[in-house]
């Protein structure tokens, strides 16, 4: 009998070429995905279920899915499963580290010249035909080169924004729970600094730590109001992260100069604070999202389900000991 394998939602089509010599294909191929009881109806019979970042992976869907070996998570981020839970019942789950990095990288580098610059509101100002002249003050923005930058988080996509910061010849600190090896700062030209001393030098902080019960509201009100009135905070990694409310409230408040933001705290809803705010520039969750980036995202979700089913190791296990111990 053919594994059966749940897609929950619209794939670039090279990984359904995947999984199709695989298993029996239960594919949802639309963008809406399947509400709270349809998933888990569906889950019920599967082996494998390649997911999506907006799909909860509860322990109430594992319960209802005794067959299930894998989960295999189209996103670098993984807080939209219960790998504890999965983790306990044997499930394996994987993500698609490495292949988003330099993409997601050049995003968040996009959102912060594009803040300093006041691109979207000066955009927003011509098409509206407001435009009379050329002034001296016009939109006149924030420098990016010889500027601070701080990255909270030195990761793959921490340290991916990091080179890019050389080329604008910035002086890039970072802050995380774990210092980097000597090498890798020397390679990269960052300093180590305190999350407090982060935030009173930076002129630009750009977030890329991963959601995880610790990183829950790492940066709040306290934090922000560190911050330069004239910095520019970015934010590509998870909304939760953040309090968004405060940070609405920081801009708002002109405490600092700018934001851009590509995630938010309750997606895809965002804080009508942040909506009235010109200083702002937003994006719908798409750090990741060149074709190339998102088709390769795809096709390694289906290879890591497509391993689990012929019962090898997958390539990018999150919680690797439940293969091992099998
Ligand atoms: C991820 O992979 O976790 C991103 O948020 C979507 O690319």
């Amino acid at each position: 009998m053919q594994a059966k394998i749940l897609v929950t939602r619209h794939v670039y089509p090279e990984a359904i070429d995947v999984l199709s010599g695989s298993g029996e294909l239960d594919y949802n191929d639309s963008s809406t995905g399947l509400g709270h009881d349809d998933l888990i109806a569906a889950a019920a019979d599967k082996a494998a279920i390649v997911s999506q970042l907006t799909d909860p992976m509860t322990a109430e869907l594992m319960d209802a899915a005794p067959e299930l070996k894998v989960i295999a998570n189209v996103a670098v981020g993984f807080d939209n499963i219960d790998v504890p839970a999965a983790t306990e019942r044997g499930i394996v789950v994987t993500n698609t580290p490495g292949v988003l990095t330099d993409t997601t990288a050049d995003f968040a580098f996009t959102l912060l010249m594009a803040a300093a610059r006041r691109v979207t509101e000066a955009e927003r100002f011509l098409r509206d035909g407001r435009w009379q002249q050329w002034e001296i003050d016009l939109f006149s923005g924030h420098d990016i080169h010889h500027h601070t930058l701080g990255i909270v988080g030195l990761g793959r996509i921490g340290q991916g924004v990091a080179k890019r910061a050389r080329g604008f010849d910035m002086r890039v600190l970072y802050h995380d729970i774990v210092r980097a090896p000597a090498n890798v700062e020397e390679e990269l030209g960052v300093e180590f600094v305190s999350k407090e001393q982060l935030f009173r030098e930076s002129d630009f902080v750009s977030i890329h730590v991963p959601l995880t019960d610790d990183t829950r509201h790492f940066v709040g009100a306290s934090d922000l109001a560190l911050m330069k009135q004239s910095a520019i905070f970015v934010n590509t990694a998870r909304g939760p992260v953040v309090d968004e409310q405060a940070l609405a409230k920081t801009l708002a408040d002109g405490a600092i100069a700018g934001a851009g933001l590509d995630v938010f705290e309750n997606e895809p809803v965002v804080s009508p604070e942040l909506l009235a705010l010109d200083n702002v520039v937003l994006a719908p969750h798409i750090a990741s999202a060149s074709v190339k980036t998102r088709t390769r995202m795809c096709v390694m979700a289906a290879e890591n389900a497509v391993a689990v089913l012929a019962g090898q190791q997958p390539p990018n296990p999150v919680n690797p000991h439940v293969f091992e111990g099998r």
